[in-house]
């Protein structure tokens, strides 16, 4: 769980977490809780992007980010749910499907030109995160972006309290959390904050120069 943060998880909560869990119910209750709001802010953030461009979706889990993102772009998801890749490789046979984990990208250095990661730093543990943030800046063409979707952990908000009991994520942060930690990896070049329900930071982060030194490792 991210610093100062507390989730409550009872039987009855699990319970529907499990049942979320399962990649259709999954995809109709991110639409229900505003997936096409948010990824109307991922693509004005991404803008179109031109068929030599590749974008990596960092846990991109059954695919959903592709219906909103504009232009002709190579597409990789990279996910570590084995049902939720085979259900987006079943679904769409022609883009690139990579069972895998975003903390260990199968992927070259330096030939992505955006990385994705929507609604997944939650998923992950602080040490998961720096190693995913790292993974993402090593892919990343010179020029290139990372780009964060994240529903934010607000405990004065009763909604987004009651949200977090019933959602899988067991890291949840603060906005600033999440600006802090990946403000060690690059240039923080765009913030965005909006509400469905729960808060959500978007934040975009432009890949630091290696040579200046403020690429970590790990
Ligand atoms: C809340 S879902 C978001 C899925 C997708 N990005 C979207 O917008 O609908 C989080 C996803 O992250 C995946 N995930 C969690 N840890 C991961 C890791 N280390 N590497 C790759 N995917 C991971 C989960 O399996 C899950 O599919």
């Amino acid at each position: 769980m991210g610093e100062g943060t507390e989730k409550p998880l009872n039987m009855f909560s699990r319970f529907i977490s499990r049942i979320v869990a399962n990649p259709q119910v999954y995809n109709v209750v991110q639409y229900f809780f505003g997936a096409p709001i948010a990824y109307r802010h991922v693509r004005e953030a991404v803008g179109s992007l031109s068929a030599q461009q590749v974008l990596v979706d960092i846990g991109g889990g059954t695919g959903i980010s592709l219906h909103f993102l504009l232009g002709d772009f190579r597409y990789l998801c990279v996910e570590i749910d084995p049902v939720k890749i085979g259900l987006f490789a079943g679904n769409q046979p022609h883009q690139m499907a990579i069972l895998g984990d975003g903390t260990r990208l199968p992927i070259a250095d330096t030939c992505v030109d955006v990385a994705l990661c929507a609604f997944v730093a939650h998923h992950l543990t602080d040490s998961d995160f720096r190693q995913a943030l790292s993974e993402a800046m090593r892919v990343l063409k010179p020029e290139g972006c990372f780009i964060l979707v994240d529903p934010l952990w607000r405990p004065k908000h009763v909604v987004s309290r009651l949200l977090w009991a019933y959602d899988r994520g067991e890291h949840p942060r603060t906005g600033d959390r999440l600006l802090e930690m990946m403000a060690q990896y690059g240039d923080i070049c765009e913030i965005r904050r909006f509400s469905v329900l729960h808060g959500y930071l978007l934040a975009v982060v432009r890949r630091a120069p290696v040579a200046s030194g403020r690429l970590p490792v790990g």
